[in-house]
């Protein structure tokens, strides 16, 4: 379509995914509107974003979709990633279960939608290096055996958040 500037809209749609807790709508928060919450409740169905991006001069709009990492507290699974182009995978590098999760999480993303969603395994809370119990090397090294692109994030101290979404966003553009 065209926008009111004449130039071209693409819309595309990106789901976080993850366990309950590891930062999901933070990085979403953090991203969008650079705010942060300490004391943030589990997400309870399903939030979304839209976001405008500039892509090599272009407006690219990324509509992000948020749910809960909580089993009992999420929306239809199919509805979730219908259509989904763009993944964020995320795990807490302070909390190693997280980590474990991750294989579980890219058997329902490729049940659910397309085999070539471009994904991005996020590991996030990158300031608690004092209680750091996943490696860097280690998330790098799964992420290079799915063929997932990789980076350690802070929705905390806001280190390559944007980032993250720009290479899932790149990638598909
Ligand atoms: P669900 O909605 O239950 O799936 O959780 P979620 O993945 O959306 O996690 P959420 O963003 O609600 O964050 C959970 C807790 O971790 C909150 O207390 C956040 O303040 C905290 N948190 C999120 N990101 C970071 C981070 O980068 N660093 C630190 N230290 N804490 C974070
Ligand atoms: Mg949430």
């Amino acid at each position: 379509s065209q926008s009111e500037s004449g130039s071209q809209d693409y819309l595309f749609k990106i789901v976080m995914i993850g366990d309950s807790s590891v930062g999901k709508s933070n990085l979403l928060a953090r991203f969008a509107r650079n705010e942060f919450y300490p004391n943030s409740k589990s997400t309870i169905g399903v939030e979304f974003q839209t976001q405008k991006l500039l892509i090599d001069g272009k407006e690219v709009k990324a509509q992000i979709w948020d749910t809960a990492g909580q089993e009992r507290f999420r929306a239809v699974t199919s509805a979730y990633y219908r259509g989904a182009v763009g993944a964020l995978l995320v795990y807490d590098i302070s909390r190693r279960t997280t980590f474990d999760s991750v294989g579980r999480w890219l058997n329902e993303l490729h049940t659910h939608s397309d085999m070539n969603v471009v994904t991005i395994l996020v590991g996030n809370k990158s300031d608690l290096k004092d209680i750091r119990e996943v490696p860097t090397s280690e998330g790098k090294s799964l992420a290079e055996a799915q063929g997932l692109f990789f980076m350690e994030t802070s929705a905390l101290d806001s280190s390559n958040v944007t980032e993250a979404f720009y290479t899932v966003v790149r990638e598909i553009y």
